[in-house]
C-alpha cells in the first residue's frame, strides 16, 4: 500500500485540497507513471555525494571552498555559536576574500583576459554585445571609481534598477569590488514598491536606466524611480542615469549621466583596488516578497555563496571554465544574481543576458537562435516561458531550424513546472521522444535531460534538482520524472512535516512531526542550512526568526508544501502562505491588498492565487464595496492602481475581481483565505462541485456566509472565458 496513489490520498487528504487542483492531479499522474519503476533502489552519485556533505559538513565544504581564491583562507568551515542557534551557524568564518575578485581578475591574470565573459543579446535593440573579461574587470573598475567618489565604501549600500543591461551586472560587480552591498530591484515594480526598497536599504547612490525595453514596449524607468523618490524621507546622495536611446530622461540636480559619470573617467584615474571583506560580510540585499506588504530583505554572505555557485555551476549545471552559460531571467531576481552574474563569471564560464522574450522578440524562434548562436552549453528558463513557446509553435518547427547538438543541460525553476510542459520540452528540444524515436533531423541530439531545480531568494542556489554535472555519461544521473524537481543536493537535509490542520488560519497546531514518504506536508530543511543561504533579513532579524526557523524549531521553513516520494524525488506543489508565484515572480497578496483598499469605494478585501494556463496562477481579488451601486469603473480603476503603484507583472485581470457582501472570517477577524483557495480550486476544476466537500473550519465566526461565498465564487467562474480555465 505504502506509496500506492491510495495511501499517498488518504494520509494526505487535508493538505491536498489546498494544493492547486492541477499541481495534484498531476502528482498523482506521476506517482502513477514512475513509482517503484524509476530508481530501483539505484543509489546515485548526487546522494552519495549529499550524505557526505551531511555526515562530514566540515570536510566537504573545506574541499568546495578551494575553488574560490581568498585573500585570508578558512581555517575551518562552520562554526554554530550554540546548539540553540544552529539558524545562525556560520560558514567559514575566518575567512576573507573579495567575491568581484573572484569573479574577474583572476580569470584575467590566469589566461582568460581575451575569453568572453559577458554576451548582452538584445533583439529589442538589434545588438549584440560581447565583453571579454578584460574589458568587463575595466568597466567594473571605472564604476567602482565613480562609486568611491561618491563616498561608497565598505558595507554602503547601492540600488541598481537597470533592467536587462550589461551596466548593471558592471554595476553589480562595482559594488561587490568595493564591499559595497547592492540592492537591485527588478524593473517591472512600480514606484510604491521601488520605494519600499529605498526607504529600507538607504542607499547612499542609485542607479538607474532611463528606460526598460519590454517586447515591443518601452518603459520609462526614471519617472517610476523620481516617483519613488517624492514617497521616501530618504534620499541618495546621487544618482546616476544609463540614458538609453529609446527614452532620454530629464535629470534633476544631483543627478547624473552614466556616460559622464562613469564612461567619462579618464584612465589616470582609475582605481585599481578592491576591499578585502570577510566571508558573512553582506554581498547584497535582494529583496523578495513576504506574507505582509513590507520585502523581506535578504541578505547573502558573501563567502559561501561564492564556494557555493562555483561549486554547482559544475556539480549541477555541467557548466565549466570557458563554456557558456544562459539563464532567460531578469537580474532582479535570484536566478538573476546567481546565475547571471556570479555564478558563471566566479566559474571563468561566459553568462548571456538576454534582453527579449520567449516569443514576439520577434518571434517563437529566439530561444533556439540565442542558443545557437553563442553555442550555449546550459539553458535555464521558467516553465511559463515554455508553456508560452508551446502555444505559439506547439510543434516546435522553429527549433528544428538550429543545431543544438553543443547543449549539455537544461534547467528549469521559478515555479512548478507542468509534466506535460516538462516532457513538451523534452521532445522537442531533444528531438527524441520517451521512446528514444528520432522526430525531427538534427545534427546531435542534445542532452535529453531537463531538470526542473526548486530554490528560493532565501537559498541563493538550488535545494533539489538533477545535478547534471555529475555524471559524465549519464549512467550516474537519475532518471527525469516528469512534475518533480529532482532530488536535494549537497548540503540539503529535506524533511517534510506533517499539516494537521491545512485550514487552520493561526497555524496553532503545528508540532514538528516528519511524515511518511509519499505523503504531503510542509517542506523544510533541517538545520543547519548549508553554505550560501541568507544570514538574516536587512534590519530585521526578529522577522528573520519569525518567518523562518519559530514555528518548527530545528528547521528551516520553506513556506512551501510538498511531498517526497518513494524514489526519493521531490514535488513541490504550492506556498503555504500568502505569498504568489505568476508567471515565476514572486508576488506578497498584501502588497496587492494595500493598494486595492486605497479605492474609496472598496470596503477590505483579500487576495488568493488562483491556477492559470499559462502564468501558472494569477491572483485574484475578493473585495466588499461601500456602496451596492458599485461599476465595472471600479474594477478598472483598482486593475490601473496595480499595475501603477505594484507593476504589471502581477497580471491582475479585471475579470479576476470578484466582489461580494462579506468576507469570510475567523473569529479572531483574520479572513479564511484557504477556504477561499480551495472553493476557487473546487469550482476551477468543476462548475458542478458541492460546496458540502468543503471543510468548514473550526475558527470560523458565521459559518452562513459560506454559502454565500460559494455562491459569489460559482458566478464568476461561469463567467471566466474558457481559455482563462485549465481544463
Ligand atoms: N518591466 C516592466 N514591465 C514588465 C516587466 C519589466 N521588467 N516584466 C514584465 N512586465 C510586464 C509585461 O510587459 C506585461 O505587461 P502587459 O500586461 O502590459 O502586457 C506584464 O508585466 C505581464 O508580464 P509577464 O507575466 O512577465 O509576461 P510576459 O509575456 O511579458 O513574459 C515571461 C513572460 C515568461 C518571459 C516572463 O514572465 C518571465 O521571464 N518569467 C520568469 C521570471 C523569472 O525568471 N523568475 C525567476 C525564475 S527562478
Ligand atoms: P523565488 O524566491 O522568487 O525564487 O520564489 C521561490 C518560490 O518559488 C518557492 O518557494 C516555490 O514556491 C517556487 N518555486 C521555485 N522553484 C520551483 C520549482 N522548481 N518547483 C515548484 N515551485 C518552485
Amino acid at each position: 500500500m505504502r506509496g500506492s496513489l491510495a495511501h499517498i490520498y488518504l494520509r494526505s487528504r487535508r493538505c491536498w485540497a489546498s494544493a492547486t487542483t492541477t499541481a495534484r492531479a498531476q502528482v498523482m499522474r506521476a506517482y502513477s507513471l514512475t513509482t517503484g519503476a524509476v530508481t530501483s533502489g539505484k543509489v546515485y552519485k548526487q546522494e552519495t555525494i549529499r550524505q557526505r556533505s551531511l555526515q562530514d559538513p566540515e570536510g566537504f565544504w573545506m574541499e568546495a571552498q578551494k575553488g574560490i581564491d581568498w585573500i585570508v583562507s578558512p581555517t575551518r568551515a562552520l562554526s554554530i555559536p550554540s546548539p540553540s542557534l544552529l539558524h545562525k551557524a556560520q560558514w567559514f568564518p575566518d575567512g576573507k576574500l573579495n567575491v568581484c575578485y573572484n569573479a574577474l581578475d583572476r580569470h584575467v591574470s590566469s589566461g582568460r583576459a581575451g575569453q568572453t565573459a559577458l554576451i548582452h543579446d538584445s533583439p529589442v535593440t538589434g545588438s549584440v554585445t560581447k565583453f571579454t573579461y578584460a574589458q568587463l574587470l575595466d568597466r567594473v573598475k571605472r564604476a567602482a571609481t565613480m562609486l568611491r567618489d561618491n563616498g561608497v565604501g565598505k558595507g554602503d549600500r547601492v540600488l541598481i534598477y537597470m533592467g536587462a543591461v550589461p551596466e548593471a551586472i558592471v554595476a553589480m560587480l562595482a559594488c561587490a569590488r568595493l564591499g559595497a552591498i547592492h540592492s537591485v530591484v527588478f524593473g517591472g515594480f512600480a514606484s510604491a514598491e521601488l520605494a519600499k526598497r529605498i526607504e529600507d536599504c538607504r542607499p547612499k547612490v542609485v542607479l538607474a536606466s532611463s528606460c526598460g525595453i519590454e517586447g515591443m514596449k518601452v518603459v520609462p524607468y526614471k519617472p517610476l524611480l523620481d516617483g519613488a523618490l517624492e514617497m521616501c524621507v530618504h534620499q541618495p546622495g546621487k544618482v546616476v542615469v544609463l540614458q538609453r536611446l529609446q527614452f532620454q530622461a530629464s535629470l534633476g540636480s544631483g543627478e547624473e549621466t552614466w556616460r559622464d559619470a562613469v564612461d567619462g573617467i579618464s584612465d589616470d584615474r582609475v582605481f585599481h583596488g578592491f576591499e578585502t571583506v570577510s566571508a558573512n560580510d553582506p554581498l547584497y540585499i535582494l529583496y523578495t516578497s513576504g506574507t505582509t506588504g513590507m520585502p523581506k530583505g535578504v541578505v547573502r554572505p558573501s563567502g559561501g555563496h561564492a564556494v557555493v555557485l562555483q561549486y554547482t555551476m559544475n556539480s549541477m549545471y555541467a557548466c565549466g571554465p570557458g563554456q557558456v552559460y544562459w539563464a532567460a531571467s531578469d537580474l532582479g531576481w535570484i536566478l538573476g544574481h546567481s546565475y547571471m552574474c556570479y555564478g558563471p563569471l566566479l566559474n571563468g564560464s561566459t553568462s548571456v543576458l538576454y534582453e527579449g522574450k520567449p516569443v514576439g522578440t520577434p518571434d517563437p524562434s529566439s530561444y533556439y537562435r540565442v542558443m545557437a548562436e553563442h553555442r550555449v552549453t546550459t539553458f535555464f528558463t521558467a516553465p511559463t516561458a515554455l508553456t508560452i513557446l508551446r502555444r505559439e509553435d506547439p510543434d516546435a518547427e522553429y527549433r528544428k531550424q538550429y543545431d543544438l547538438s553543443h547543449v549539455k543541460a537544461m534547467f528549469v525553476a521559478g515555479e512548478r513546472c507542468p509534466p506535460e510542459i516538462h516532457r513538451w520540452w523534452v521532445r522537442h528540444i531533444t528531438g527524441v521522444d520517451d521512446s528514444g524515436k528520432a522526430l525531427h533531423l538534427i545534427q546531435t541530439p542534445v542532452s535529453n535531460v531537463v531538470s526542473d531545480n526548486w530554490w528560493q531568494t532565501e537559498t541563493g542556489s538550488p535545494l533539489t534538482g538533477l545535478e547534471i554535472g555529475l555524471s559524465d555519461d549519464g549512467a550516474q544521473l537519475p532518471p527525469v520524472k516528469y512534475g518533480s524537481a529532482g532530488m536535494p543536493v549537497q548540503g540539503v537535509d529535506l524533511r517534510v512535516l506533517r499539516i494537521r490542520d491545512e485550514f487552520d488560519e493561526d497555524d496553532v497546531d503545528v508540532i514538528p512531526e516528519e511524515v511518511a514518504r509519499g505523503v504531503i506536508g510542509y517542506v523544510v530543511v533541517k538545520l543547519p542550512l548549508p553554505p550560501g543561504v541568507m544570514t538574516t533579513l536587512w534590519n530585521d532579524d526578529d522577522r528573520f526568526f519569525d518567518e523562518y526557523f519559530r514555528r518548527f524549531p530545528g528547521y528551516y521553513d520553506t513556506g512551501d508544501t510538498g511531498v517526497i516520494d518513494t524514489d526519493g524525488y521531490v514535488h513541490i506543489l504550492s506556498r503555504a502562505d500568502d505569498v504568489l508565484n505568476v508567471a515565476a515572480h514572486r508576488i506578497s497578496t498584501s502588497s496587492i491588498e494595500e493598494v486595492v483598499v486605497e479605492n474609496n469605494e472598496i470596503a477590505e478585501c483579500c487576495v488568493v492565487a488562483r491556477a492559470h494556463p499559462i502564468k501558472g496562477s494569477v491572483p485574484v481579488v475578493m473585495a466588499v464595496c461601500k456602496h451596492r451601486d458599485h461599476g465595472e469603473q471600479v474594477k478598472e480603476d483598482i486593475v490601473e492602481a496595480i499595475r501603477n503603484r505594484v507593476g504589471a507583472f502581477t497580471s491582475l485581470y479585471k475579470e479576476n475581481i470578484v466582489f461580494v457582501d462579506r468576507l469570510p472570517k475567523t473569529r479572531s477577524g483574520k479572513v479564511l483565505r484557504k477556504m477561499i483557495r480551495s472553493m476557487i480550486s473546487a469550482l476551477l476544476v468543476s462548475k458542478t462541485s458541492k460546496l458540502a466537500n468543503i471543510p468548514t473550519p473550526a475558527t470560523i465566526e458565521d459559518d452562513s456566509v459560506k454559502e454565500e461565498i460559494w455562491a459569489a465564487l460559482s458566478d464568476w467562474i461561469t463567467g471566466l472565458e474558457k481559455r482563462d480555465i485549465i481544463t
